[in-house]
């Protein structure tokens, strides 16, 4: 995840943007997808059903009206005229309807394997319909069937043989399989099959049209969102951080933001520039009060060494680096215990100080001997005292030249 900590907000928020409407768009086509499957496909068994339904009663009414008519006219037995009427009504649509059997008597009516399988479900009347998409080489078929069983007026050419019209018994010999069915078996049944191909091309082109329509949606939505974003987020705070470091290292406390809102941001920036303020503020009254006490310590006519508690000099005078034999740059950042002879004792004087807050000669005068750089050894005469600074205690001694105040 480092590498995502290292990114920049602006990144991080497209994104997480862009990952999350990316699912939702996903998501959303896909529920879109199925949804559309479900409603074609469901339309595909409607009409189906329609086709079978009408074929069936076509061939139902005119097996109930003809007489001796298929006699002279072939074009009227009932399976012809069905057939005809499918034809015609399926003309211009992507559905195929045909009356399959498996005791035909037009080999053109021979059921596949699908249809076989479905017509011995309907004998063994496990099924009253069938509908479901199958793959037939390589491509899927939506295939609907609904059995048609003998009636009465049926019997008359399906029956007994002997009892059929002569044109059928001259058509199919006697011991043909196409005889002898029962009033109420399935005979056959109307087969209607469309490739899923004609059925998605419907959906193909919506379901196409809608994608591009919602992702256009969610890329404005990502493009105004990272605009807002970085307009109202990412812009300010990459200033602020941009002055900080600026302000870090020039020192310059003078500069301030634009405050251009109320919010959150807005209010960061009111603080930041408070605080610079505030910064300004105390930067210029210790370097006036710095000045004043150097101005003060190098008219003094001892030697004054200011020093943290672990004997770091941080401010001295001109007395001071005359006594210990180093200039002022080289003097500051020196231990002043290491000049003193009975160092060691002023370091516990000032720990005990520290300690107890109270004591450890502060306060007091105490002689002492300055060895400086050349190790040759002044006697002095230390003032030793103590201030609180910024949490910090820092001592200043006084080193009095006995020595040179003895004329
Ligand atoms: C007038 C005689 C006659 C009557 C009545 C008749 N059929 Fe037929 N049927 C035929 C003939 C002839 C064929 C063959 C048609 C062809 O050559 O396509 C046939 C074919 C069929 C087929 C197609 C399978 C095949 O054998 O090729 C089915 C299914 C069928 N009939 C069912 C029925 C049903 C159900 C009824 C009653 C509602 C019925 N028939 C009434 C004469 C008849």
């Amino acid at each position: 995840m480092s590498w995502f900590a290292n990114l920049k907000i602006g990144y991080k928020f497209n994104l997480i943007m862009s990952l999350l409407l990316v699912s939702l768009f996903i998501f959303a086509a896909l529920l879109t997808y199925r949804g559309q499957q479900a409603f074609i496909l469901k339309v595909a068994v409607d009409n189906a059903r329609n086709f079978a339904k009408q074929i069936i009663e076509t061939r139902d009414y005119m097996s109930s009206v003809v007489r001796g008519e298929p006699e002279n006219n072939y074009g009227l037995v009932p399976q012809v005229v069905a057939t005809q009427v499918a034809k015609r009504m399926t003309t211009g649509s992507k559905y195929y309807v045909r009356q399959v059997s498996l005791r035909y008597r037009n080999p053109d009516n021979r059921p596949d394997d699908y249809e076989a399988e479905q017509l011995k479900a309907f004998a063994e009347r496990t099924a009253r319909e069938s509908s479901r998409v199958i793959k037939a080489k390589g491509r899927e078929v939506f295939r609907y069937m609904l059995p048609m069983v003998a009636e009465k007026s049926c019997l008359e050419c399906h029956g007994e043989y002997d009892k059929a019209p002569l044109f059928v018994r001259e058509l199919f010999p006697r011991g043909h399989y196409s005889y002898n069915y029962r009033l109420g078996e399935v005979i056959g049944a109307v087969s209607v099959s469309i490739p899923m191909d004609d059925l998605y091309r419907e959906i193909g082109t919506s379901l196409k049209r809608d994608l591009a329509y919602r992702g256009t949606i969610f890329l404005l939505i990502i493009l105004v969102m990272g605009a807002l974003i970085r307009r109202t987020i990412i812009d300010p705070v990459k200033l602020l951080s941009e002055t900080i470091t600026r302000v870090t290292k020039t020192g310059s406390f003078a500069e301030r933001l634009p405050m251009r809102t109320n919010d959150e941001i807005g209010q960061l920036i009111g603080a930041f520039n408070e605080m610079m303020e505030e910064l300004e503020r105390k930067t210029l009254q210790s370097r006036e009060s710095e000045g004043r006490y150097r101005k003060f310590i190098e008219m003094a006519r001892s030697a004054v060494v200011t020093f943290m508690e672990d004997g770091k000099i941080v401010i001295s005078n001109q007395r001071a680096e005359e006594l210990i034999g180093l200039s002022r740059q080289a003097l500051l950042g020196e231990n002043i215990f290491t000049f003193l002879e009975n160092g060691e004792a002023l370091k516990n004087g000032v720990a005990a100080y520290l300690r107890e807050g109270k004591g450890g000669g502060v306060g007091e005068t105490s002689p002492q001997r300055v060895r400086n750089i050349h190790g040759q050894v002044t006697e002095v005469e230390m003032a030793l005292s103590a201030s609180m600074t910024d949490q910090k205690p820092l001592f200043t001694a006084i080193l009095r030249d006995i020595a040179a105040e003895k004329p």
